[in-house]
C-alpha cells in the first residue's frame, strides 16, 4: 500500500478574482522567503487560461519592487511543442502576462535546445532545471491531468526531469513536461483551479485513494492549493 500523502494546505474562495489575489499573495511570500534563505529562486510555472491573472499581479508586485525579480528564475512546468511565439506557447503566456510587465525574472524554456529534436530538448531541459525547484505553480484539468502527466499514460514510472510527450489527450499532442520526480523533488508545490468542470478531478486529487497514475493531481497534494467554491464543490472534507 503506497503511503498516502497528506493533504497539504487548501485555501477555498468564493469567487476566481479571490483566487487569483489570494494564491498570488501566498506566492509571493513565498518568493520572498527564499530570497531571505539563498541568493536565487527558482520557479516553475504552468500554463492555460487560469494562471495568467496571477502570473500578471506577481509582475506587478515585482515592478513595484515588493521583490529583487532579478533573482528570479523562472521556468515552465510544461511548454507545449510549438514555436516560442506561437499562441499556444506558455513561453508565450509567461512573456506577455510577466516579463511585458516587470523584466527583471530570467526565463529558462526548453525552447531552441533542439525544437527539431524534442526528446533531445527535454533532455537538455531537464540538465538545465535545478534538482530542486523552490516552488511549482500548477493547474488541473478535468481528466485530473497536471502539467503535462495526463492520466493512464506510463510517463509517471520515468526518472527524467523533464518528459517528451507526444501523445497528449490536450491538444496540442507534443508537449514538454515536468515528471513526476521533479514534482516529487520539489520544494513546494501550488495548485490554482477554478470552475465546476474540475469539481470532480479536485476531489480525486485531494481525496481519492492515492492513485497518481489516475489522478496524476494527486503529485501535488502535499502542496497548497487555492480552488473557488465551484471547484470545490465536491470535496467532501472540511475546508477552510
Ligand atoms: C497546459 C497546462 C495544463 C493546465 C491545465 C489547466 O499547458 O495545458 O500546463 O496543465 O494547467 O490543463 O488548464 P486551464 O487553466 O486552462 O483550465
Amino acid at each position: 500500500m503506497a503511503a498516502v500523502e497528506v493533504i497539504g494546505e487548501l485555501f477555498v474562495e468564493p469567487t476566481p478574482e479571490r483566487v487569483v489575489a489570494s494564491s498570488a499573495d501566498w506566492i509571493l511570500a513565498r518568493i520572498c522567503i527564499v530570497l531571505t534563505e539563498r541568493e536565487r529562486c527558482a520557479v516553475a510555472l504552468s500554463g492555460g487560461s487560469t494562471p495568467g491573472p496571477v502570473y500578471r499581479r506577481l509582475a506587478e508586485a515585482g515592478a513595484s519592487g515588493a521583490f529583487d525579480s532579478s533573482r528570479l528564475d523562472l521556468y515552465l512546468a510544461d511548454e507545449r511543442c510549438v514555436p516560442a511565439d506561437d499562441a499556444e506557447s506558455n513561453a508565450r503566456l509567461v512573456r506577455e502576462s510577466w516579463l511585458a510587465i516587470d523584466a527583471g525574472p530570467t526565463l529558462h524554456t526548453p525552447h531552441g535546445s533542439g525544437d527539431d529534436d524534442p526528446a533531445a530538448a527535454a533532455h537538455s531541459y531537464g540538465v538545465l532545471l535545478p534538482d530542486a525547484l523552490d516552488l511549482v505553480v500548477l493547474g488541473i484539468g478535468p481528466d485530473g491531468h497536471t502539467a503535462s502527466l495526463f492520466p493512464g499514460t506510463a510517463t509517471l514510472a520515468a526518472s527524467d526531469r523533464v518528459l517528451f510527450i507526444d501523445d497528449s489527450p490536450k491538444p496540442p499532442p507534443q508537449r514538454w513536461s515536468l515528471s513526476a520526480r521533479a514534482l516529487r523533488n520539489a520544494r513546494t508545490l501550488v495548485t490554482i483551479v477554478t470552475g465546476a468542470d474540475k469539481a470532480d478531478a479536485v476531489h480525486a486529487a485531494l481525496e481519492g485513494d492515492w492513485d497518481p497514475s489516475a489522478t496524476p493531481a494527486q503529485l501535488a497534494r502535499r502542496g497548497a492549493w487555492f480552488v473557488d467554491a465551484a471547484a470545490a464543490s465536491k470535496i467532501q472534507g472540511e475546508t477552510r
